[in-house]
């Protein structure tokens, strides 16, 4: 184990306050790509709203392209998601006819004021940079120049013989707790261990894990050195119990490794490999819709030429994958995140190591919080 943390952080001890940067990012990131729904759903409703980062927006299928804009009306802040497409590329206010390009926000024309209105081209509503990544819909939330979208997204998953598997739901809870219960170390062992998904495995009493990064930098890494199967709690007895379907240890203390490495990066995306055979990673997003809600984007991936093994994979998802792991053991990890309070004192163990490292890589490499941007207002 790389550390034994105290109660608290190294810098609360020394009456530094932590986490600067990592508490100004409670309703989101700013300077990131974020995943917001499929595209072939934004391709089949053609218009969705969707807040983000405390923003809230209106996505338009224009063509083959997505465009997002900030979602209300400069005049008077009418949400233009209620608007009208007259022309093709723009958006007609629904209130007194405001018409803005869709691609640059420009007001093209105030219908209700006649072709030589004074106003028109004096005022624009904000768009937001918008691209189509392995079926899904990305939207860049930051004040400065994008980087490419591929910076944001886990490069395995762009390889030509990906099939994803997308998952998208909105729930309660902050985006940061959400990060960080998928990359905690301890709570699969209490929280999860009754959960269909781990009906047949062991779930150990407890591990020796280290925070690895990975060597590009990007990641960070959860390892198990020892896992601990069972242990003798003095005073109380042996912990867990055990059950006759689980496959039976040889001992009680095993080395762990690899295999199922969990692994969390920049903005909010966790990465756990399934162990062994599975042959698929699953990867959640936790997507900051503003400090009390995100957009929980969840996609199960696997690698396969061979339409055969990809068929077995397509039935496998839509016949277990799907509902013992996306629904029944990821709604354990929501239910959790939605009543855990934020900005309330906490008091960490030793297995936060997993907590404060994420923490740390967060404050040392996320792109500075440009909180200027949050909720402002339409206008040139
Ligand atoms: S509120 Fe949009 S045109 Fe008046
Ligand atoms: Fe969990």
């Amino acid at each position: 184990m790389s550390a034994v943390l105290q109660n608290n952080t190294p810098a609360e001890a020394e009456g530094r306050e932590p986490w600067e940067k990592y508490r100004a990012a409670a309703g989101g990131l700013d300077e990131y790509w974020y995943p917001v729904m499929t595209a072939a759903e934004l391709r089949q409703k053609k218009r969705a709203t969707v807040e983000l980062v405390g923003r809230k927006l209106v996505l338009l299928a224009d063509g083959a392209k997505f465009r997002a804009l900030l979602d209300a009306c400069p005049h008077r802040q009418v949400p233009l998601s209620l608007g009208k497409v007259e022309f093709p590329g723009t958006i007609t206010c629904m209130y007194h006819g405001w018409t803005f390009n869709l691609e640059s926000g420009r007001m093209v024309a105030a219908l209700t004021d006649g072709p030589d209105s004074p106003i028109n081209g004096k005022v624009g509503v904000r768009t937001y940079p918008v691209e189509e990544r392995i079926g899904l819909v990305f939207v860049w939330m930051g004040e400065g120049k994008p980087v490419p979208v591929e910076d944001d997204v886990p490069t395995e998953l762009f390889r030509e013989d990906a099939r994803v598997y997308p998952f998208v739901r909105t729930v309660g809870g902050n985006w940061r707790h959400a990060t960080e219960n998928g990359f905690d170390e301890s709570h699969v062992k209490m929280l999860h261990r009754y959960a269909a998904w781990v009906t047949f495995r062991n779930v150990s009493a407890w591990n020796e894990t280290s925070i690895d990064k990975s060597d590009d930098g990007v990641w960070l890494e959860r390892v198990q050195r020892n896992v601990h199967l069972f242990d003798d709690y003095p005073g109380l007895g042996s912990w867990p119990k055990k059950r006759f379907w689980k496959p039976e240890p040889n001992k009680g203390v095993t080395t762990g490794g690899k295999d199922h490495a969990v692994g969390v990066r920049l903005p909010c995306i966790l990465r756990v490999r399934q162990p062994g055979k599975a042959d698929w990673t699953h990867y959640e997003w936790y997507v900051p819709i503003n400090k009390d809600s995100y957009i929980y984007l969840v996609l199960a991936v696997t690698w396969r030429s061979s339409p055969w093994k990809r068929f077995m994979f397509w039935m496998r998802y839509w016949t277990y994958i799907l509902w013992v792991h996306h629904y029944g053991f990821n709604n354990q990890d929501l239910g959790v995140v939605a009543k855990t309070p934020e900005g309330a004192p906490v008091r960490l163990f030793r297995p936060d190591i997993s907590i404060i490292e994420w923490r740390r890589h967060l404050e040392q490499n996320a792109r500075p919080v440009n909180r200027s941007g949050n909720n402002k207002g339409a206008g040139a």
